[in-house]
């Protein structure tokens, strides 16, 4: 076994994972969209698992090898002992990152992995696995840079992001390990009294609740890819998720509150926010937050505006902008944060406030940014 243990996230967020690795205990050094986390035990991967809230996937790597060509992979596979960890004849899914000068497919890459365990498997037991590439019960990771080859045991599968709060459908909801991400770097404190006036599904809120009542992100999770670990222990498994619950701190009531305008967003906002378990701690409201009125003076407000694609919408959209300014500069209570999320840089410019901090991030691709602003 491989002593790093290789944890993803956005590109961007490398250094606020860091942190959070760091406060759990743990030492790390910078990655390309990731940490590197030297590996301990078992239980390191069932608490970095449950308690990152800015991570994507635990990875534990299995082979390291040179890899000059495809038969330099397919034996560096053979290499691993593949039946623990297929008991039971698991579907499997290999993710993979390729960047080589002959391997320059990586989905071939993938392919050639697969093909290697399912060789060794089918000689030693007679079957093989089959492959499910949006559901697999066991999940690999494939990282080819530089000619050497790491083969990794996908230790969070399904990725972190997935909370178990989420209602699918409709509205495009921000990713929850981003959305957490983004109230860390805007500076969101447990006493804040936090508004979002665009909360679509609410993901800001439910992860603000999570954050102040220092909720484990994972605590709500059906399952863990390291329950498929061999070496997975049940009892100490359990025993971390107690000492999680143990350390939750009681919410008070009145400190956070969304607003809505789409009828069916709130719906799915509704939903979402019975599922987290929050629905006492967090109020919402159907309508704009033009002339909504609060039940509060916000001391942080953050939000994740619409920036259209469509030219037709820019206009209508600079004015939104700009009515959000205006809820900065008058709805809150002085000093307070806002932070403003967004994929048009043309549009963050409408907002009209001197920004503190910006961050470029990347989401699906678009580029996008974190503006956050300083309220005297
Ligand atoms: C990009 S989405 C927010 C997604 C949200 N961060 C999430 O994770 O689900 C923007 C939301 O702002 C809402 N919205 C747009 N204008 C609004 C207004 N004037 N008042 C309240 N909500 C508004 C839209 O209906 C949409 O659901």
């Amino acid at each position: 076994m491989m002593n790093k243990l290789f944890i993803s996230c956005l590109p961007g967020l490398e250094d606020v994972l860091g942190q959070e690795v760091e406060k759990l205990g743990y030492a790390f050094t910078k990655g390309r969209a990731g940490v590197f986390v030297p590996y301990q035990d078992m239980k390191q991967i069932y608490i970095l698992n449950l308690h990152l809230r800015t991570a994507s996937r635990v990875l534990l790597p299995l082979a390291t090898f040179r890899c000059y060509d495809k038969n330099d992979l397919y034996k560096g596979a053979l290499g691993v002992n593949w039946q623990p960890w297929f008991k039971g004849m698991p579907t499997l899914a290999i993710d993979s990152f390729v960047m080589h000068k002959t391997l320059t497919n990586s989905l071939f890459a993938a392919q050639v992995v697969k093909d290697a365990i399912c060789d060794q498997l089918k000689g030693k037991t007679g079957q093989r696995p089959s492959v499910d590439t949006s559901n697999p019960d066991l999940g690999l990771h494939l990282y080819i840079v530089d000619n050497m080859a790491t083969v990794s045991f996908d230790t969070s599968n399904p990725p972190l992001h997935q909370r178990g709060y989420r209602i699918e459908g409709g509205v495009a909801p921000l990713r929850e390990n981003l959305a957490a991400a983004l109230l860390i770097l805007g500076g969101y404190k447990a006493e804040d009294r936090l508004i979002d006036p665009c909360c679509g599904s609410g993901t800001f809120l439910i992860e603000a609740a999570m954050i102040a009542s220092n909720t484990a992100p994972g605590i709500l999770r059906p399952t863990f890819g390291f329950y498929r670990h061999p070496d997975f222990n049940e009892d100490e498994w359990q025993k971390v998720k107690a000492d999680a619950l143990k350390q939750e701190v009681k919410l008070e009531p009145g400190k956070l509150f969304g607003i809505e305008e789409s009828v069916k967003a709130y719906s799915i906002l509704k939903r979402a926010i019975h599922k987290s378990k929050f629905d006492r701690w967090i109020a919402v409201s159907n309508g704009d937050f033009r002339t909504m009125e609060l039940p509060y003076q916000p001391t942080f407000v953050i939000a994740n505006p619409p920036y259209g694609i469509r030219l037709s919408e820019m206009e209508e959209l600079a004015g939104l902008y700009a009515d959000l300014g205006d809820f900065l500069k008058q709805k809150t209570h002085k000093p307070a944060k806002g932070a403003i999320f967004t994929g048009s840089l043309e549009l963050s410019k409408c907002v009209g406030l001197k920004t503190a901090k910006r961050y470029v991030l990347s989401n699906g691709g678009i580029e996008c940014r974190l503006l956050t602003y300083d309220l005297y």
